[in-house]
């Protein structure tokens, strides 16, 4: 469905300005693999603990620095990784070397079959 995978994207996008600081760096990328499309959305921006790693495809959770009442509802992340299962596929978040990099990995036929392998 485009609009809902145009929704998981927008909300990572979205993050990466609204959670970080002016002079962040913003990168999106779209790979093809074999049977599989990849998709990196990487900022450069303060990154994400441990702790809040561990649950924040939970609904709700937000982190230290999301301030209430700045209108986050710590709903997004949870969406966009429940749009990417409806579509077979898979939400990570991989942050290393100081890079806070969301991958999106979609198979690239619809139908039957193995989901998305992702990659670790
Ligand atoms: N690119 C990012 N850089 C730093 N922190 C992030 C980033 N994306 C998400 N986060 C953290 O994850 C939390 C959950 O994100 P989300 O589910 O979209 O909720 P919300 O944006 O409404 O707070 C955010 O509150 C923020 O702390
Ligand atoms: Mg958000």
């Amino acid at each position: 469905d485009p609009g809902l995978m145009r929704r998981a994207i927008a909300n990572l996008l979205s993050n990466a300005v609204q959670h970080n600081s002016g002079g962040t760096v913003v990168l999106i990328a779209l790979e093809e693999l074999a049977e599989d499309v990849r998709i990196r959305v990487q900022d450069n921006g303060g990154g994400i603990s441990d702790e809040l790693k561990e649950v924040i495809f939970d609904p709700f959770v937000r982190g230290d620095a999301a301030r209430p009442g700045d209108g986050g509802t710590g709903l997004g992340l949870a969406i966009s990784k429940q749009i990417l299962e409806l579509h077979r596929g898979k939400l990570k978040l991989d942050n290393r070397n100081g890079l806070t990099v969301f991958e999106l990995v979609v198979r690239k036929k619809s139908g039957t079959g193995e989901p998305a392998a992702g990659h670790e």
